[in-house]
């Protein structure tokens, strides 16, 4: 079990069924000796389960990720291995979708250089044309990747009176189409949006997604927000084209190398940037460890993880 599962209370939730082992407190020989013996792997999200951890564990029945994002497991070799991974993924999406909304919301009323200015004592900064911010109502919301993030986001930008345009390859037009929204190609959508909402998940297709190139495509006045992994913004070409003012600003709660060292977005005034908690609130975050120790149980029980949090069900044998 790795750190970030003690903000969900999972090794307090599990102790009472399991012997938990904390992994950070430990070398990394004994680390693999406790690998060696283990029935499950929990992790908050970031800790890597690798293709060596996995094999190192004989014994091992289940991988429980703390998070929506799994791409710090090696899906593959568990799945050949039959060990199920499985996420708390529905947990935290309203919470998300409402971050990426908060985004859109203090980017067009510029409200973090406003409280910035009232805090140096600048009331007459409401006078200033720098001040004058915009509306959301009638404006395009582009939305990439329409999992249970990006619908969630969908229905509340929607809610305030935006267009919505969806570009996501591995979901049906007419799911989109019945959400009253419009399935673009990801350059349209780059074009077309004044908020560019990043909701897919990182794999090798969506990694560095927005590199240069896209953001050279998109709206001068147009915003990049994105909830879901850093991985997917080129952060040295939004560096530039922010520093320029090619787009107008970006709202991120991830980052590509979290925690950042020596991140020069965080320099700049039209760039907000959370530490990652978008889905850290206080209804979800005991729903996740509930979900992971339920799965958890469920698993060492001898049954199958539940399907709406299984990630590799094509498993034929599980690993007993
Ligand atoms: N900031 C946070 O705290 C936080 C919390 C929860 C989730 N997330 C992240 O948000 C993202 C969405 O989470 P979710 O729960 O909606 O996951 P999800 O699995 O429900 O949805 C992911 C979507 O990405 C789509 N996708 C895959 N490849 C794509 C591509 N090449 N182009 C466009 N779309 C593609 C999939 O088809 C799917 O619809 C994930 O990256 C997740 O890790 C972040």
């Amino acid at each position: 079990m790795d750190s970030e599962t003690e903000r969900k209370g999972i090794p307090k939730l599990l102790n009472r069924y399991a012997k938990v082992v904390r992994s950070y407190t430990l070398t990394a020989s004994e680390l693999r000796r406790e690998l060696g013996e283990a029935d499950a792997i929990v992790t908050g999200g970031f800790g890597k389960v690798s293709k060596s951890e996995i094999e190192s564990a004989p014994k091992l029945k289940i991988i429980a990720v703390a998070a929506a994002g799994y791409e710090s497991v090696d899906v593959q070799t568990a799945t050949s291995r039959g060990i199920p991974v499985v996420r708390a993924g529905t947990a935290d999406v309203e919470g998300v979708a409402e971050q990426a909304v908060g985004f859109m919301i203090m980017l067009a009323k510029k409200m973090n250089v406003a409280i910035s200015e009232l805090r140096k004592g600048n009331w007459k900064y409401r006078n200033s044309p720098e001040a004058l911010g915009s509306e959301l109502f009638g404006k395009t919301a582009g939305i990439v990747g329409f999992g249970m993030v990006g619908r969630a986001l969908g229905r509340k930008a929607s809610g305030m009176g935006m267009r919505l345009l969806v570009f996501d390859p591995y979901v049906k037009r007419k799911e989109v189409k019945g959400f009253g929204a419009r399935f673009v190609g990801l350059k349209k959508l780059l074009a077309l949006s004044d908020y560019v909402c990043l909701a897919a998940a990182l794999t090798s297709e969506t990694r560095h997604a927005i590199g240069a190139n896209e953001i050279e495509l998109m709206k001068p006045g147009a915003f990049l927000i994105n909830i879901a992994r850093g991985g997917m913004i080129d952060e040295e070409a939004l560096f530039l084209a922010l520093r320029k003012k090619r787009i107008a600003g970006a709202g991120l709660d991830v980052l590509e190398k979290e925690p950042p060292t020596d991140c020069p977005l965080l320099q700049l005034d039209n760039c907000i940037i959370t530490p990652h908690t978008a889905g850290a609130t206080a209804e979800r975050t005991s729903d996740i460890g509930r979900v992971i120790v339920r799965e958890v149980k469920r698993v060492l029980s001898g049954h199958p993880p539940s399907a709406a949090n299984w990630i590799n069900p094509k498993i034929k044998r599980l690993n007993k």
